[in-house]
């Protein structure tokens, strides 16, 4: 069971990073400290995976990006191609084909000062990268242990908004706890993981939470759902109670970073047989399939 693991945890970082053009040793790409990122959180991110150095679903996680920067209206100053663009060449430089790449667009630089001015400034434009590694079969075959715990997240969470706070907390609660992650939930209704979509299976229909602004529109959790219908399963974008999940026959969670991993324990009490169950693994298998024909693995 997985409790120690805490997927992600960066590994060797790269040592190049690119700021607003300029790919440049990560030492060097510092910003200002009035940047209104670092003093407001006014700033959006995005993850985006490469495998063998082809950016998995790259148009759906800037299309995100991009929808997220128009609510909270802000200019990027570049197009989504140009950041694809810069996401392929770091991993390159960095010499990295299996790369998580980090995008952080902020608002740029001013005297604190909390109303968004009326004048452009100029956004900072971030990337980082660090090196991504496949689960081990021994978590997939085992599975991962979460509890439950109340959203204290923004209510704006379809917006990939870099004040993270709650989410730290609440993982941070978890992992400390031996977990993986947490389901969060609120009026009685599970909405997502900190760092991941939620799903289970109930009355034999895979159920995950619609999307209606509370929750973000997972890349992975898309690409869950295409497999999940185009193999004819039952499935239902509508929110799972809270009391529903004792007797869910299965739980899963999907980002960019575990792909589709099976939940086998919730607050100390097994998800069906305790252990990873057949629409999870067949939903993971099928996402494979499109990673590896996407990517041209
Ligand atoms: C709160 C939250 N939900 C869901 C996801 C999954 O999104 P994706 O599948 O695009 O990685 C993430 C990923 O960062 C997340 O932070």
């Amino acid at each position: 069971m997985l409790g120690k693991l805490s997927p992600g945890v960066p590994t060797a970082m790269p040592a190049i990073a690119y700021l607003n053009g300029r790919f440049l040793p990560i030492e060097e790409a510092t910003v200002n400290i009035e940047d209104r990122g670092f003093q407001f959180g006014d700033s959006l991110y995005e993850v985006i995976r490469l495998y063998g150095g082809k950016p998995y679903r790259a148009p759906q996680h800037l299309a995100r990006l991009y929808r997220g920067l128009k609510m909270i209206d802000l200019d990027p100053g570049l197009s989504p191609g140009e950041l694809e663009g810069a996401v392929v060449e770091l991993a390159r430089r960095a010499a990295v084909s299996d790369a998580f790449v980090y995008i952080q667009i902020t608002r740029g630089v001013m005297p604190r000062n909390h109303p968004i001015p009326q004048q452009r400034i100029q956004p900072n434009v971030i990337l980082t990268c660090r090196p991504a590694e496949r689960y081990p079969l021994e978590v997939r075959k085992n599975g991962v242990t979460a509890i439950t715990h109340p959203d204290i997240r923004w209510q704006w969470c379809s917006i990939k908004a870099t004040t993270l706070l709650a989410n730290v907390l609440v993982r941070t609660k978890a992992v400390n706890g031996g977990h993986y992650d947490a389901i969060l939930h609120e009026d009685g209704v599970i909405t997502e993981g900190t760092v991941c979509n939620a799903f289970a299976v109930i009355d034999g229909v895979i159920r995950t939470h619609p999307l209606d602004g509370r929750i973000l529109e997972g890349v992975s959790r898309g690409a869950a759902l295409e497999v999940a219908r185009a193999a004819g399963m039952a499935v239902e974008e509508r929110a799972i109670g809270l009391d529903e999940l004792a007797r869910a026959s299965e739980v899963f969670f999907t980002d960019t970073g575990c792909e589709v991993i099976s939940v086998v324990q919730v607050d100390g009490r097994p998800v069906g047989d305790g252990k990873p169950g057949p629409v999870a693994t067949a939903l993971w298998n099928g996402v494979n399939e499109i990673i590896e024909k996407e990517c041209g693995l």
